[in-house]
């Protein structure tokens, strides 16, 4: 049997997607490390609680984006990881640092990308009348939240919906999404054709939703 693939896993607060990845317990993945850029972020005591290795590493302590990314690859990079998933780390990359992970960062964006990147991005469906919201599972690229789509999870957009219940719709989606998608990484499934990714393992589901359609 192949070697299990070393995840590192970034966040910046609840971490609840991080979780979800742990307790998906993918056989195939090990979690080497989760990294947060905030000491105070609970998900990092959850994490250390469950027996994984934990870091935190503040920008506050460099003078910049370009010193903190430097030294986040540095510690991301003594893991040597596989994959390095964004599991809400709440930090603008800088270009080298996407460049340095190519094919092998995976973000987790909550909206039907590539309509709001960014922030807000609940409020911002609601002010807009979306019928419908959700969230993205993409490669990053140097571009915030427009690397290729690897998943995307739907849920409607109920009457007398705020951003917190909406968000909560969501969420739930997100911790589904996520581990299924980090399991096709890691199984090679996988592939990255300009902006499109190809599910391996979806390639007879799509033919059906073709002849349904
Ligand atoms: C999640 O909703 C994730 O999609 C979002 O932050 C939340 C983190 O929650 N990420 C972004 O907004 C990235 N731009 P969690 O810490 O409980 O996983």
């Amino acid at each position: 049997m192949s070697a299990k693939k070393r995840i590192v896993i970034l966040i910046s607060g609840r971490g609840s997607n991080m979780q979800a990845l742990a307790e998906a317990d993918i056989a195939q993945a090990e979690i080497v490390a989760v990294i947060s850029n905030r000491a105070d972020a609970a998900g990092l005591l959850w994490a250390a609680q469950h027996g994984l290795t934990t870091e935190a590493i503040s920008h506050h302590d460099y003078p910049g984006r370009e010193a903190f990314d430097a030294a986040l690859i540095k510690h991301i990079d003594a893991y040597q990881p596989d994959l390095v998933v964004l599991a809400g780390f709440m930090r603008i990359l800088t270009p080298e640092f996407c460049r340095h992970y190519t094919d092998r960062l995976i973000n987790i964006h909550p909206s039907l990308l590539p309509a709001f990147t960014g922030l807000h991005t609940h409020q911002r469906a609601l002010d807009s009348g979306c019928r419908v919201a959700g969230c993205t599972i993409h490669f990053v690229t140097a571009e915030l939240d427009c690397g290729p789509i690897i998943a995307q999870g739907v849920v409607p957009v109920l009457n007398g919906d705020t951003a917190d219940t909406l968000a909560q719709r969501v969420l739930k989606i997100e911790h589904q999404l996520l581990p299924k998608a980090v399991a096709d990484f890691v199984a090679g499934n996988l592939v990255v054709e300009g902006n499109r990714v190809k599910n391996l393992a979806d390639a007879v589901t799509d033919n059906v939703a073709c002849l349904k359609n």
